[in-house]
C-alpha cells in the first residue's frame, strides 16, 4: 500500500528579504552568502501567525483536491515554530478549515517533519481502514526563533508553509527516520533559563556547556550540522531504497530539504544522483525547516518538473538531530 498526494498548497508570506536587506542589520554581504548557502533571498512573516500560513497553504491543497473538509481523519501539523504552546497549530487549523471529523495533533521534528509526517500518515492508512484523506501541513516561522546578531545562522533562516492533502494508493510506499539526540547540542532553540542536558548523561543537574547561550533563539554550530547533514542524506536515501529493492537510477526525481547548496550538490555526489534530477528552491525561499520539503515540493509540480506516474524521492535532516527519507509514485 502507498500514498497518493492528491494535491499541493503553499503559502508564501509577501516580506521578501534579499541578501543585501540582511548586509544592513549584520556584517554580511552578498558574495558571501550566495557562495556559501546559494541563497539569494528569503521570505519572513510580516506579522501573518504560523497558524495562519498553515491554513492558507491547508485551503489552497483542499481546494485543489476538490474533496469536503468533514471527509479529513487526521491533521498532521509540523512546526517547531508554533504560536501557541497549546493547543497544537493541527488543531487551530483544524478549526479554520472546518475539518470537524478529524484528529489533528503536531509533529516536532525540525526540518525532517514533513518526511516523519509521510512516514506518520502511512501508518495510519495501514492500520485505521476508516481513513479517507489525511492533511499533512508543515508551517514555520522561523523568524521568531532567529538570533539576528548571529551572522553565521541568521542568513540562512526563512518562514513559510506547505500542505498536502494524501489518500491511500495501491503505489509503491518507502519511507524510513531516524534521530541522534546526541547531536542535540548543535541545533537548538531553549524555552527558558533551563540547563542543557549535553554532557552528564543520565546525570542531573547535567553539565550545562554553554551556560550563557541564549534563550528563544536557535543556536547552531553550523560546521558540526553540515557534516552530520551529507552523511544522513545517502544514509536514509539508502534505507528507503533498499527496502524497495530499488538502486539510485530508479529515482525520477529528489526533493531535498532546502538548507544549503553545498549540502545538497555534495550528498547528490556521495549519493551519484546528477543535480539536473533534484529539484531546489534554496536561492528563493531560504531554510523554511520543515516547510522547505512541501514548498518546494509544490513549486516542483506546479512548474510541471514532478509529473504523475513519476518516482519521488524526499529527504531531511535537521535539529534532533533528526533525519528521514520517502520514496513514492506521484
Ligand atoms: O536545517 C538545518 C539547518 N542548518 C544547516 O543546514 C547548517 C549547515 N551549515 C552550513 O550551512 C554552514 O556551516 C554555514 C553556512 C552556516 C556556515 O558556512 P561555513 O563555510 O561553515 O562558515 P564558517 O562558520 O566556518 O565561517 C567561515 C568564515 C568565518 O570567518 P573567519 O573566522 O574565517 O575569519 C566567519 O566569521 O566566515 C565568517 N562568516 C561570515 N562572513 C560573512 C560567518 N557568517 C558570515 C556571514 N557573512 N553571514
Amino acid at each position: 500500500m502507498g500514498i497518493n498526494i492528491l494535491s499541493t498548497g503553499c503559502y508564501t508570506p509577501k516580506l521578501k528579504i534579499t541578501n543585501d536587506d540582511l548586509a544592513t542589520i549584520i556584517d554580511t554581504n552578498d558574495e558571501w552568502i550566495s557562495s556559501r548557502t546559494g541563497i539569494s533571498s528569503r521570505r519572513f512573516s510580516d506579522g501573518e501567525p504560523t497558524w495562519y500560513m498553515g491554513t492558507m497553504a491547508a485551503k489552497q491543497a483542499i481546494e485543489k483536491a476538490g474533496i469536503d473538509p468533514l471527509d479529513i481523519g487526521l491533521i498532521l501539523d509540523s512546526t517547531v515554530s508554533g504560536d501557541f504552546f497549546t493547543p497544537s497549530t493541527g488543531c487551530i487549523i483544524q478549526r479554520e478549515i472546518g475539518a470537524k471529523n478529524a484528529a489533528a495533533f503536531d509533529i516536532s521534528a525540525a526540518c525532517s517533519g514533513f518526511v516523519y509526517s509521510l512516514d506518520i500518515a502511512h501508518r495510519y492508512f495501514l492500520t485505521d481502514p476508516d481513513l479517507k484523506y489525511i492533511l499533512v501541513v508543515a508551517n514555520e516561522n522561523l523568524s521568531y526563533i532567529t538570533d539576528f546578531t548571529d551572522r553565521a545562522s541568521c542568513i540562512l533562516f526563512a518562514d513559510g508553509a506547505a500542505a498536502v492533502v494524501l489518500e491511500r494508493s495501491d503505489d509503491m510506499f518507502s519511507s524510513w527516520i531516524g534521530s541522534d539526540g546526541c547531536g542535540m547540542k548543535y541545533l537548538y532553540a531553549k524555552i527558558g533559563q533551563v540547563p542543557n542536558p549535553f554532557e552528564k548523561d543520565g546525570d542531573y543537574p547535567p553539565d550545562d556547556t554553554e551556560p550563557d547561550a541564549p534563550v528563544g533563539v536557535l543556536v547552531q554550530n553550523g560546521k558540526e550540522v553540515y557534516k552530520f547533514a551529507v552523511k544522513a542524506m545517502p544514509t536514509a536515501v539508502n534505507k528507503v531504497l533498499d527496502k524497495l529493492h530499488l538502486t539510485i537510477d530508479d529515482i525520477d526525481i529528489m526533493i531535498p530539504h532546502q538548507a544549503n547548496i553545498r549540502i545538497i550538490e555534495t550528498a547528490a555526489k556521495n549519493l551519484k544522483l546528477p543535480m539536473e534530477k533534484i529539484f531546489t528552491t534554496i536561492d528563493h525561499t531560504g531554510n523554511t525547516s520543515s516547510a522547505s520539503i512541501p514548498i518546494a515540493l509544490h513549486e516542483a509540480v506546479t512548474a510541471g518538473a514532478v509529473k504523475k506516474g513519476m518516482t519521488v524521492c524526499v529527504v531531511g535532516f535537521g535539529a534532533g538531530l533528526t533525519m528521514g527519507a520517502a520514496i513514492f509514485k506521484y
